[in-house]
């Protein structure tokens, strides 16, 4: 079947909530957290849907000017092949057309793949916020945060 990227649908939750707990392992959001993150009305969710979801990135509104990336996920069978890219682009592309300016987004520290991804793509490092997750996992507790301009 034709890769699609395409805005979530509700028979794609248990999918997204599947992406989620295969990409993040114990440090991915609850299924309550997900349903919320993916129902709040100031928010963008896509899919990458190949017949089944293999990635999902949302955004939601942080102020006039901003959305903040709450999560990007592909499953791990498919990361590396540019899937995280498209889904990022599309979603910058999706906030730009709503007339934000800029794309915030937190990521672990120690997360260097998601952290390349993002330098790669313009994103600039503009606080260390320590002890930001309250779950640690490999990529430990602190986070970078970094923002994009869209225009
Ligand atoms: C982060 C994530 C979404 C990236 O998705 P992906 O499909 O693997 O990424 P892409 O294939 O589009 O790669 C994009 C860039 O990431 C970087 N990257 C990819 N694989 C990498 C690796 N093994 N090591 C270091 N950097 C890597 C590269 O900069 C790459 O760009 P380039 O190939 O043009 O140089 C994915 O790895 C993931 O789901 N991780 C687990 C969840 C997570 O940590 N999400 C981010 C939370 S903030």
């Amino acid at each position: 079947m034709q890769l699609k990227i395409r805005e979530f649908n509700e028979n794609d939750i248990d999918k997204i909530y599947n992406v989620e707990l295969l990409s993040f392992g114990i440090g991915a959001y609850t299924y309550d957290m997900i349903i919320e993150m993916l129902h709040d009305k100031n928010s963008i969710t896509i899919v990458i849907d190949n017949g089944n979801i293999i990635g999902y990135a949302t955004a939601i509104r942080l102020n006039n000017y901003s959305m903040d990336i709450e999560s990007i996920a592909v499953i791990p069978e498919f990361q590396g092949h540019g899937y995280g890219k498209i889904l990022l682009n599309e979603l910058e592309r999706r906030m730009k057309s709503l007339g934000y300016m800029y794309s915030v987004l937190e990521v672990r520290s120690k997360n260097y793949k998601a952290i390349a991804l993002y330098k790669n793509n313009g994103y600039k490092p503009v606080e260390y916020i320590k002890n930001y997750y309250e779950i640690d996992d490999s990529n430990g507790k602190d986070a970078l945060r970094m923002i994009k301009s869209l225009h």
